[in-house]
């Protein structure tokens, strides 16, 4: 009764040549839009003309074509809406430019001071010492008065200061930290103070007023300086990564006594005498001593119970002397292509 095969025919043919999805879609509306061919099959077959019998094999005839038409053209639309796709990425990797230079993207660096003092921590963290910091805006007591510096004490010479409003100052050296530690945490103590440190100094290859010092302070019982010499040599054999030969020279601190200047074998000539050295063999490296029994009182430790030593290193001067950079103002140039120098292995 329906040309069901012919329709169907008619339909592949025209599916055939859609090309695209929006072909597919103009297909779908001549057969089954509403005035499509298989849509008016229904609407303009007089049912009342047809008997019961021919009325329902019409119907499912009718159904069935309908069915079938819906699939052909769903299965025709998912085709070409892969080979558009398919089409759209063969255009993007033709459009690929391979010979074009890449981006350049750059490693990020850190700072040669923050590489010497990750080092430092981790080493003083084995051998049991708490990281602390404090205050790079300081009072008159701690950065001088606690530490047996008196204000009429020649030493508040040896370090030019910057004073700031209302009696505050910029910390001079880390030694600052000593006495704030000892009033928080009392003895036995074990700390290191890393931090940057100021002086209204003249500013050439080797002097900068903005520099870091990394401060250590060991109180227990019985300390003597044969714990401060163990601590040392432990310390640069670490940083040097072999057996370190150091010597103590007297040198004078208000906040400690004995005073010393730590030198240590020139590591670049063996004690033979380079230019590092200045061809003494030995370089000046780390001011320290057993702590002075006012500083401690200072901090409310008995000094007849507890001892200590403390030291001062020029954490500056380390970055200096292990990376060969000769002239202490690249520190804080913020030129990039100084930093870059150092990049960060994990
Ligand atoms: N604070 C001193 C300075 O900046 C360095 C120093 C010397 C620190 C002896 C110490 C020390 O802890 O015991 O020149």
């Amino acid at each position: 009764m329906i040309g069901v095969e012919s329709i169907l025919r008619e339909l592949e043919a025209a599916l055939a040549e859609a090309q695209t999805p929006e072909q597919v879609e103009l297909v779908r509306v001549r057969f089954l839009g509403r005035k499509g061919t298989i849509t008016l099959l229904g609407k303009e077959t007089d049912f009342r003309s047809l008997g019961p019998e021919e009325r329902r094999t019409f119907g499912s005839q009718l159904n069935e074509l309908k069915r079938q038409a819906e699939e052909l053209i769903a299965a025709a639309l998912a085709d070409r809406r892969q080979r558009a796709q398919a089409r759209a990425e063969a255009e993007a990797r033709a459009k690929l430019d391979l010979t074009l230079p890449g981006k350049d993207r750059r490693l990020g660096a850190l700072h040669p001071i923050t590489l010497v003092q990750m080092e430092m921590e981790a080493i003083f963290e084995g051998m049991g010492f708490m990281v602390l910091t404090g205050p790079e805006v300081e009072t008159e007591y701690y950065n001088f008065d606690a530490l047996n510096i008196p204000p009429d004490h020649p030493a508040r010479d040896m370090q030019d200061t910057f004073w700031l409003e209302g009696g505050l100052i910029l910390r001079t050296h880390t030694s600052a930290n000593q006495v704030r530690a000892l009033e928080r945490y009392g003895a036995p103590l074990r700390a290191i103070f890393p931090g940057r440190c100021f002086r209204y100094e003249a500013m050439d290859a080797s002097h900068e007023n903005t520099f870091y010092q990394l401060e250590g302070l060991v109180v227990d019982r019985d300390i003597s300086v044969a714990n401060l010499i163990a601590v040392m040599k432990a310390l640069l054999g670490e940083v040097f990564q072999r057996e370190v030969k150091v010597r103590l020279r007297p040198g004078f601190f208000p906040f400690v006594e004995p005073g010393f200047e730590l030198d240590q074998q020139c590591p670049f000539c063996q004690g033979n005498g380079c230019s590092v050295c200045k061809h003494s063999g030995w370089i000046e490296l780390i001011p320290c001593g057993l702590v002075h029994p006012k500083v401690l009182e200072a901090g409310g430790v008995d000094p007849h119970k507890f001892s200590g030593f403390a030291f001062g290193m020029g954490m500056t001067r380390l970055a200096m002397l292990k990376f060969g950079i000769p002239d202490i103002r690249l520190f804080n140039s913020g030129d990039l292509r100084f930093c870059e120098q150092f990049p960060v292995v994990l």
